[in-house]
């Protein structure tokens, strides 16, 4: 697949005749919309885990030396925690930038706490995209995300929020918070040099 998902994004048509949209963010979109909304709240889905087993060239890296970022991987019985936003359509148009290093839009049933559902929208990459990096084991993660950055800022600070965020949200990723202890362990080896 090429490495620029705008266009594949941007012939999707599924949520054409409607008037709003839900989205499901489990990445920077939880701590940074950077768009308008009608609604945000805590939302899951099922069956997905996230993974920071995605390539970044162009927010959190370089296309010489890419950050890691999170996608989501198919996780039979797994519960994925982020946030839902209602949104207009019309946001779809600068996320599928944003989002363009691989994600490509998916239909996903929304979950919320008081028990309703909605079809929603959310941004993955799976593996046959020019951009995946795969499984390495976390500690490995964690030092790779210590030394990257692009042009959103220190790949630190995408993990380093995120961690923050789920916590907010009352969610026990272990993933993120075993990466998140490799690279506070990192940093503050870094600190005391
Ligand atoms: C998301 O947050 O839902 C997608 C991945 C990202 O932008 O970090």
């Amino acid at each position: 697949m090429s490495l620029d998902t705008t266009a594949l994004n941007q012939a999707m048509t599924h949520f054409d005749e409607h008037d709003t949209v839900w989205l499901f963010g489990y990445g920077s979109l939880i701590y940074k919309a950077g768009f308008d909304y009608l609604e945000r709240r805590p939302a899951f889905i099922h069956d997905y885990a996230r993974r920071f087993w995605q390539g970044s060239h162009d927010h959190r890296g370089t296309p010489e030396a890419p950050g890691r970022v999170a996608t989501l991987i198919e996780a039979p019985g797994h519960v994925c925690h982020g946030m839902g936003y209602l949104v207009s359509p019309a946001v779809f148009q600068a996320l599928d930038v944003r989002e363009k290093n691989g994600y490509l839009r998916e239909v996903i049933p929304l979950h919320f706490d008081d028990g309703s559902t909605a079809e929603g929208l959310v941004y993955r990459a799976t593996a046959d995209n020019a951009a995946w990096l795969g499984e390495a084991p976390e500690a490995d993660i964690a030092a790779h995300i210590a030394d990257a950055q692009g042009p959103s800022g220190p790949n630190r600070d995408y993990l380093l929020h995120l961690a923050e965020s789920l916590r907010t949200l009352g969610d026990d990723d272990a993933h993120v918070f075993a990466i998140e202890r490799h690279l506070r362990l990192l940093l503050a080896g870094e600190a005391s040099r």
